[in-house]
């Protein structure tokens, strides 16, 4: 995406065709019209300004993930963009909420602007980050109908470093999707017998495999090093990627940034919302092979996400210094929390409830970190906003090697007991936590924090 001026970018979200499996027609809810949205490339502390105009038929809340923004541009899920000829009792295009909860009845659309400028002043290290849609109860099928794209932050301490760039860095957005036979994306209503219970109830996934939105796509590279952003934008599925036939991945940064080491994985399981930031050496396959991103959690159509075919030896000047990074000093902790990710009867609720906006279950002080820990019945994974955090321990033990680095979403296995350590900074105000599993978030998985 270029911007309009220095520093202000525009996007409009609209209704759209794709051709995403071939020979049919998809209709998509993107930024800009495309599934994904725009790459945004920005810098830190550039102070970029995002105006998002809505010409849906709903409206929208547009979330920046892994940023840290002032609360009116975080996109909390009743300060909306409304569609201009959107009227506030209109359910339009199967606009079923996902019953059995309150929070749907206790707010109120009020704001009714049609473009919203969101601002990011980008205090923050370089880092991939995502955007999508975050609106109140709706969230899950909005982002399955496109709404979704990255957002690459860049600084001069990571571009110091001799990493992969130019075509040998590949934004990877991952997600699911299923399809009926004319093309259009297959979404249960939540309201319809069946759906409500069983598969919604987990999450929903889809038979097919999207990468930057197409399905199982190949890309040709050199026989050298690549760079790849993996994002896990899916709605609830889990990954655990590996490669095939074997080789290993070299992660350098994880969802708030670079490590302090490069780190290297046989596998990596990625959660909903989680980013890893990988170099494959491609040198190390013959010219002509094939490397295949497998999906060791499925078998079948899912089980494969996208290949790599090796077309070529070429000169390779990139590198992965063993340091990346700064180390930052692990900050003290003035407050240990417990947040419960828990179904309770027919609802999925944090600490025994179900969002209650404007209910702060914690107010943290700015400037400071405290321990939260985090547990759970199922798989939720947890995200936080505003605030990153380090993985401690996952049921009191060490945490896995795949845990490093500094993120804002960690998944939660069933039963486990994972702490981290949060660092509130940036901004006071009203943020909030939640399963990033979109239809437990729907479901009502989200709380507010407020930074006093
Ligand atoms: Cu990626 Cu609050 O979400
Ligand atoms: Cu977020
Ligand atoms: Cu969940």
């Amino acid at each position: 995406a270029r911007p309009v001026r220095p520093g202000r970018y525009e996007v409009t979200q609209r209704v759209a065709a794709a051709e995403i499996i071939p020979g049919t027609t998809t209709e998509v809810w993107g930024y800009g019209g495309t599934f994904p949205g725009p790459t945004f490339e920005l810098r830190r502390g550039e102070r970029a300004t995002i105006a998002v105009r809505n010409e849906l038929p709903v409206p929208t809340s547009t979330h920046l993930h892994g940023g840290v923004n002032p609360q009116d541009s975080d996109g909390y899920p009743t300060d909306l963009v409304v569609p201009a000829n959107y009227a506030a009792d209109h359910h339009g295009h199967g606009e079923a909420r996902p019953g059995g909860h309150a929070a749907g009845r206790q707010h109120a659309e009020t704001r009714h602007q049609t473009v919203k400028d969101y601002h990011y002043p980008l205090d923050q290290r370089a880092a991939t980050l995502w955007y999508h849609d975050h609106r109140m109860d709706h969230t899950a099928p909005q982002v399955w109908r496109g709404l979704a794209g990255m957002v690459l932050v860049r600084d001069d301490e990571e571009d110091a470093l001799p990493l992969p760039r130019g075509e040998r860095e590949l934004p990877l957005m991952i997600c699911d999707r299923a399809f009926d036979t004319d093309g259009s994306f297959r979404y249960p209503d939540p309201h319809s017998a069946g759906s409500f219970g069983g598969d919604y109830m987990e999450g929903v996934e889809g038979d097919v495999i999207l990468v930057n939105g197409a399905p199982w796509p190949v890309a040709e590279v050199t026989a050298t090093r690549h760079r790849l952003r993996l994002l896990n934008a899916s709605n609830a599925r889990r990954y655990r990627l590996q490669l095939a036939p074997g080789g290993r991945f070299v992660q350098i940064g994880s969802d708030a940034g670079l490590l302090a080491v490069p780190i290297a994985h046989d596998t990596i399981p990625i959660a909903p919302g989680e980013r890893y930031d990988v170099v494959v050496d491609f040198s190390a396959y013959p010219v002509g092979s094939t490397v295949t991103l497998v999906n060791t959690l499925a078998t079948g159509s899912a089980g494969n996400v996208m290949r790599f075919r090796v077309t070529r030896r070429a000169a390779d000047d990139s590198a992965v210094p063993r340091r990346l990074s700064h180390p930052e000093a692990r900050p003290a902790a003035v407050a240990t929390r417990t947040f419960d990710f828990r179904r309770t009867g027919n609802a999925w609720t944090i600490n025994g409830h179900s969002y209650r906006p404007g209910v702060p279950l914690a107010r943290p002080r700015l400037g400071t970190a405290e321990v939260w820990r985090l547990t759970s019945d199922f798989h939720h994974p947890v995200h936080v906003h505003l605030a990153h955090f380090q993985v401690l321990a996952r049921n009191g033990r060490p945490p896995a090697a795949t845990d490093g680095g500094w993120k804002d979403t960690v998944d939660v296995r069933p039963y486990e007991v994972v702490d981290v350590l949060a660092r509130f900074h940036g901004y006071r105000g009203r943020y909030m936590l939640h399963c990033h599993n979109l239809e437990h978030e729907d479901m009502a998985m989200m709380a507010d924090f407020e930074v006093i």
